[in-house]
């Protein structure tokens, strides 16, 4: 039976995991079956009859993990409706050059399949859970900490990512 949606990501620090999980709820809240699940616990794609893949930036960059999953699975991929989405911190800024970096970010999955909506949200940056080189990097670039994700837009956004692919 392939009626159910499939929500797969991959994480350093968890925020892309709470993401993905108000995704999946929001889906639920519209009567799909979801499964959310990091990239890496996905065993097969044949009970799901769409998908919504995403990764938090690293260096302008998706994680290797949900890249390597789209790349390998891309065949089935390209035969259901697939939705992107990234999470970052740059994805706020007023500068729409560095909106367009976050954007990129897909460019390289967007290569394989051609999603039926992308988007790109606010994540959350907290200095003392990071790994000394995150840290590293971070101190460096000067970048700024918090949590700027918002639930709402997440949600409003499953919602569109619905509306396309309930019709399927
Ligand atoms: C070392 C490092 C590099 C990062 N590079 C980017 C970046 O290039 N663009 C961006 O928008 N956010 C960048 N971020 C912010 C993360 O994407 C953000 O903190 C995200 O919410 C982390 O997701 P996770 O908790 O699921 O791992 C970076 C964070 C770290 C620690």
């Amino acid at each position: 039976m392939k009626d159910k949606i499939l929500v797969a990501y991959a994480t350093r620090y968890g925020s892309t995991a709470d993401v993905a999980e108000a995704i999946g709820d929001e889906l639920r809240t519209m009567g799909a079956d979801v499964d959310v699940r990091p990239v890496d616990k996905v065993q097969e794609l044949t009970p799901y009859r769409a998908a919504v893949i995403g990764s938090p930036i690293y260096m302008g960059k998706w994680l290797p993990e949900s890249q390597v999953f789209i790349e390998k699975n891309q065949q089935r991929l390209r035969s259901i409706p697939v939705a992107f989405f990234a999470v970052g911190l740059t994805t706020t800024d007023e500068n729409p050059e560095v909106i367009r970096k976050a954007e990129a970010s897909m460019d390289a999955v967007r290569m394989l399949v051609t999603p039926v909506e992308a988007g790109i949200f606010p994540g959350r940056l907290e200095s003392s859970v990071l790994s000394p080189t995150d840290r590293a990097i971070i101190t460096m670039i000067r970048a700024k900490t918090g949590d700027f994700r918002d639930f709402q837009v997440v949600r409003a956004w499953a919602q569109a990512v619905w509306q396309k692919i309930a019709v399927v």
